[in-house]
């Protein structure tokens, strides 16, 4: 494991973004796994800019993104078909049909997760897997208890979950209390993990991944064991672990 500790949240999205750049343009990846939500927007903001500065060439490139709301439209403000929309893809010269995401709204979604499996298994798996990290330590909507072994399938969504994410709905009735997420096995086959993590309320989720015991009650804890992980973190997410990290 690899921790690269950085001072605040617009230097971790600024190194992340480096860290993707890399894989694209040395590495010349083909799948590169995406996240939603709070800590990964920098980043995004970030990489766009950098992809269209160096003008790189994106029709090769196919994303996947680790989760999706079960019910909400693509369309909706809230769903992660729109966030990958607004804040990366259409900045981006990457055609519509590289870009996938889970279909939340799929007439029927135990389907869709055989489906979604089929893509990621057609495309060859995820060459470079980008992960946040949730307050209970879950990582996609793998919420603690989840299996190791658990592959592409629907989740009820942990109360702190939904209540972390009401922010995004008007009020927290209206967040999805379900989702179709990528398995912790799905991700543990990636062959790289960048994992991101801002601000102090993730401190205790960050120690537990890089000091605690793995156990599937943290289910971020298993990420000791992926053989090229890279985590990204600011000195306040980073402010409970015992070992000594210099800033950079
Ligand atoms: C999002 C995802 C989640 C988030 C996590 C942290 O696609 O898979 O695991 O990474 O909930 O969310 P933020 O970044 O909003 O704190």
């Amino acid at each position: 494991m690899e921790i690269i500790k950085v001072a605040n949240y617009e230097a971790m999205s600024v190194q992340g973004a480096h860290h993707i750049l890399t894989h694209l343009i040395t590495k010349q990846i083909n799948v590169l796994g995406l996240a939603t939500g709070g800590t990964p927007e920098g980043l995004y903001r970030t990489l766009r800019e950098k992809i269209n500065e160096k003008a790189l060439s994106l029709n090769h490139l196919h994303t996947v993104n680790l989760d999706e709301y079960i019910g909400l439209p693509a369309d909706s403000p809230a769903s992660y078909h729109h966030y990958m929309h607004d804040i990366f893809f259409k900045y981006i010269a990457i055609p519509t049909e590289n870009t996938h995401l889970p279909n939340g709204n799929a007439p029927d979604v135990v389907e869709e997760c055989a489906h979604y499996e089929k893509v990621i298994e057609s495309l060859g798996g995820v060459d470079l897997q980008l992960l946040g990290i949730g307050h209970n330590g879950h990582i996609g909507f793998n919420e603690p208890g989840s299996p190791f072994n658990g592959r592409t399938r629907i989740v009820d969504l942990a109360p702190s979950t939904i209540e972390a994410n009401a922010r995004y709905f008007s009020s927290k009735k209206d967040v999805p209390r379900q989702a179709i997420t990528m398995g912790i096995e799905n991700i543990m086959e990636s062959r790289h993990i960048l994992l991101l993590a801002s601000g102090k309320e993730k401190a205790d989720a960050v120690k537990a991944l890089i000091e605690g015991n793995v156990s599937e009650e943290i289910p971020a804890t298993i990420l000791q064991h992926h053989p090229n992980l890279t985590i990204i973190a600011d000195e306040a997410a980073l402010s409970s672990v015992t070992r000594a990290l210099p800033t950079i």
